[in-house]
């Protein structure tokens, strides 16, 4: 079976080819950063246009070096949701089209489920048997959530964020520093040779009865943390900027590492531990993980960095790994996708 995967839901226009068993034969991803950079953010309308642009060429970019081309494709996935609605409609429109003219069957995607089954794209990486049950951090610029994964399709969302994401938090909190967008990888680079230790920064797990409710056992928040660093820049303005950077990268990922270590102490059978998403670039992250996974002598399993940020070949991968069905109606886009099974216990 071989797959033609879109994701369209935010800033990245991608396009890509799988097949089964589970094999990556093209990979485009189209990114708009610099179109974004001059606000600081994502713009949707400026988004909707960078999509309309791109999706031609990066579909050619992607089934060009498949051998068949488009006559060897069985079946069309295409990100639903959750993102930007313009955005998604943008996808979904292309992806309609081109299972029309080829006669396929079209498939709607979780981008969120793609996040997730990205762990199985790297070449050679464990079978979906070898590595579950695993604990996934997931965490992306719109989305933070603790993952129990007992199977593809078979999520448990431990803990999620009240509040902002943990992407967000680097963002808001580098574009305060003033680094330009998506502020993750610059604080990462501006924090080498910072002191962690200068500035003390809020851990970002919350304790008390409505967190839990909203946020699980393991809630994570971090629009604190937000509020700190604008206060410490405020009273401080002559703090090196290497130290701040230093110091609020070790938060958000202590929040993140305290939260995986206690659910360790109580998530019987885990075999393994893994972040993937935007942030799961981040090599402070990736080392916290990789101590930790040794100190309790289960797997640490990394997703390669360019299927970290977003990509189409993890959306194109959900139906293989899972057997997904096509629609039997056309789907529509939904920007408030909640992932069907992903259930906060
Ligand atoms: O998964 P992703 O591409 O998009 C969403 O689905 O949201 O994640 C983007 C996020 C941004 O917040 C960006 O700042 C963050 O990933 N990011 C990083 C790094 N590279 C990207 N965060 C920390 N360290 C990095 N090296
Ligand atoms: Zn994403």
């Amino acid at each position: 079976m071989r797959v033609f995967g879109i994701e369209s839901s935010c800033d990245e226009t991608a396009a890509a080819v799988l097949e089964s068993p589970l094999r990556v034969l093209s990979s485009a991803v189209a990114s708009q950063i610099q179109a974004h950079q001059p606000y600081g953010g994502v713009v949707p309308e400026l988004a909707a246009r960078a999509h309309l642009d791109a999706l031609p060429r990066v579909f050619e970019e992607a089934i060009r070096p498949v051998p068949g081309g488009w006559q060897s494709l069985d079946a069309i996935a295409v990100t639903q949701g959750p993102g930007l609605s313009s955005s998604l409609l943008l996808g979904l429109g292309a992806a309609s089209a081109l299972a029309r003219r080829l006669d396929l069957p079209l498939i709607p995607v979780h981008h969120m489920e793609g996040h997730l089954l990205s762990l199985f794209l790297a070449p050679g990486a464990p079978a979906p048997e070898d590595v579950c049950p695993v604990l996934i951090l997931l965490v992306t610029g719109g989305h933070t959530a603790l993952v129990r994964m007992n199977a593809p399709g078979e999520y448990v969302v431990l803990g999620r964020s009240i509040d902002d994401a943990a992407g967000e938090a680097l963002d808001k909190g580098a574009r305060l520093m003033g680094l330009p967008y998506p502020g993750g990888a610059e604080i990462e680079k501006l924090a080498r040779g910072g002191d962690p230790a200068a500035v003390q920064f809020p851990l970002g797990a919350p304790d008390g009865e409505e967190a839990v409710r909203r946020g699980g056992q393991y809630a994570f928040s971090f629009s604190g943390l937000k509020t700190s660093i604008r206060y410490h820049l405020q009273k401080n303005p002559d703090s090196p900027l290497r130290d701040v950077a230093a110091a609020y990268q070790a938060a958000v990922m202590n929040s993140l590492l305290t939260r995986l270590r206690q659910a360790l102490q109580n998530e019987p059978g885990v075999k393994g531990i893994a972040c993937v998403g935007g942030v799961a670039k981040n090599q402070l992250l990736r080392g916290g993980l990789e101590d930790l996974a040794g100190a309790h002598g289960i797997n640490f399993h990394t997703v390669p960095m360019e299927y970290c940020t977003d990509n189409a070949a993890m959306i194109a991968a959900v139906p293989l790994l899972r057997k997904l069905q096509p629609a039997q109606t056309p789907p529509a886009v939904n920007p408030n996708l909640l992932l069907q099974g992903l259930q906060l216990r």
